[in-house]
């Protein structure tokens, strides 16, 4: 296969049918970049894709803007059929792999903390052996440029100490960084306190890939470790809408608020707060899309580089409840219930590092993450697919 000189670049996201997938690809499209998703809906549903198409449609209409490509492959990312489909973007093998794929923003994960501890060789080989077959596949075809989807959950309960998380709390490889005096050190590498498999997965991963983008100079790697993203985009056609039954705050509330929950119950009432309930860093979900483009439109001056993705403002778990009555106009029926096992009472991001190196910040409120969220409720009660 020859490429054709001018045939355009496309990015490959893996899991952009899921709900932080969907809103990066939007993101991309209304970027102008072609998108390639592959997602097996093992987390999500194939309409999802047709929302993307819309949206960015509307939008592109609405800007004055061309809509740029998007293909939607249903396949398990560990299949020998990425390669087939790799096969017609790319020239694989050496001495010149070539290739239409200007980067890779791999989503594709199970997520759930409590399954991983009932199943956690799923977990291993969805998120950890899937993610070195990956890595070693793209190798071949000349694809260098990867953005893997990290998390908060990596600092463990180092969280805990209520202070503010910055990346050389937990790192993999010597990795130099610049403190706030403006003094070049080199952070201790090491992690304390993994709370679940899920969260080590994530560890892993991300061990994994430093290693890796240290053996090859022409590996750009980047992790981005979410805080809490929430909300959804404006255009109420997207939003989160999982298989299973939801165990995240913002998706328990909605249901609570549309009556398929008699009531929230709130993990932990005496947690060292201001309200004695849990403090976390919820992060507009298009915020969060945003800070993808940016990873990957950014030249990085490392093979590998870790980036919190937060808003830097931590909001407890009953100011989030509140959030959510202020834009709905409905009150949630809710009890105090004891810690849930594996919670840390206070996880919020140090985000200067994003800033500096990726020019990057979340712009959206806590009110906004609100509204935008009851108004994809307010559109899609009655139609969102339940399992
Ligand atoms: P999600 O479950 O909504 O999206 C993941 C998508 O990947 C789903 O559509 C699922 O069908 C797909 N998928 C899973 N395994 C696959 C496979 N083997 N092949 C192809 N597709 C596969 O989850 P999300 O909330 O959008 O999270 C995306 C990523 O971000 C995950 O890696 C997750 O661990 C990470 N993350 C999420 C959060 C959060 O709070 N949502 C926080 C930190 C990190
Ligand atoms: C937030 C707060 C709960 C539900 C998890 C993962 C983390 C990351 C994001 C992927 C906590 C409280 C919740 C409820 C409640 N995911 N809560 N009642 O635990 O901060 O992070 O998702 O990487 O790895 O651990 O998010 O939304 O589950 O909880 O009181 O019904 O809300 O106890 O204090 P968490 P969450």
């Amino acid at each position: 296969l020859e490429l054709e000189p001018n045939s355009a670049s496309h990015v490959l996201v893996l899991g952009g049918a899921g709900f932080i997938g969907s809103h990066t690809t939007l993101e991309l499209l209304k970027a102008g970049k072609n998108v390639i998703i592959v997602d097996d809906l093992s987390n999500s549903f194939s309409d999802v894709v047709d929302k993307i198409a819309l949206a960015a449609q509307i939008w592109c209409k609405a800007n004055g803007k061309r809509v740029p490509q998007l293909r939607f492959e249903n396949l398990d990312y560990r299949s020998p059929a990425l390669a087939s489909l790799l096969d017609e973007y790319a020239v694989r093998g050496s001495p010149s792999p070539r290739s239409r794929i200007s980067g890779v923003i791999h989503f594709a994960a199970f997520k759930s903390v409590s399954e991983s501890i009932s199943q956690p060789i799923d977990y291993y080989r969805n998120n950890v052996c899937g993610l070195v077959d990956l890595v070693a596949l793209l190798e071949t075809y000349g694809i260098y440029k990867f953005v893997f989807s990290s998390s908060a959950t990596v600092y463990g309960t180092k969280a805990d100490l209520g202070l503010p998380l910055s990346e050389h709390d937990v790192v993999h490889h010597p990795e130099t960084y610049t403190d706030s005096d403006g003094n070049v050190t080199h952070a201790t590498p090491g992690v304390s306190g993994l709370t679940s498999p899920y969260g080590r997965t994530k560890y892993f991963g991300e061990a994994i890939l430093a290693d890796v983008a240290y053996s090859n100079p022409k590996w750009s790697i980047v992790a981005l470790r979410y805080f809490n993203p929430i909300g959804c985009d404006a255009s109420g056609l997207l939003g989160e809408d999982p298989r299973g039954v939801p165990t995240n705050l913002f998706p328990v509330i909605t249901q609570v608020l549309t009556g398929r929950r008699p009531r929230l119950d709130v993990f932990g009432s005496d947690w060292d707060t201001r309200d004695g309930t849990a403090i976390r860093d919820f992060i507009h979900v298009s915020d969060l899309a945003r800070g993808h483009i940016a990873a990957l439109d950014t030249k990085i001056d490392a093979p590998f580089r870790t980036f919190n993705l937060g808003t830097g403002n931590g909001t407890t778990v009953a100011e989030a409840v509140h959030a959510l009555e202020q834009a709905s106009g409905r009150k949630v029926p809710s009890r105090l219930a004891p810690r849930r096992e594996g919670d840390v009472g206070s996880c919020v991001a140090r985000n200067n590092r994003a800033l500096t190196e990726l020019n990057w910040t979340a712009t959206e409120s806590l009110g906004q993450c609100a509204s935008d969220l009851w108004n994809f409720v307010s559109k899609s009660v009655g139609t969102t697919t339940v399992a």
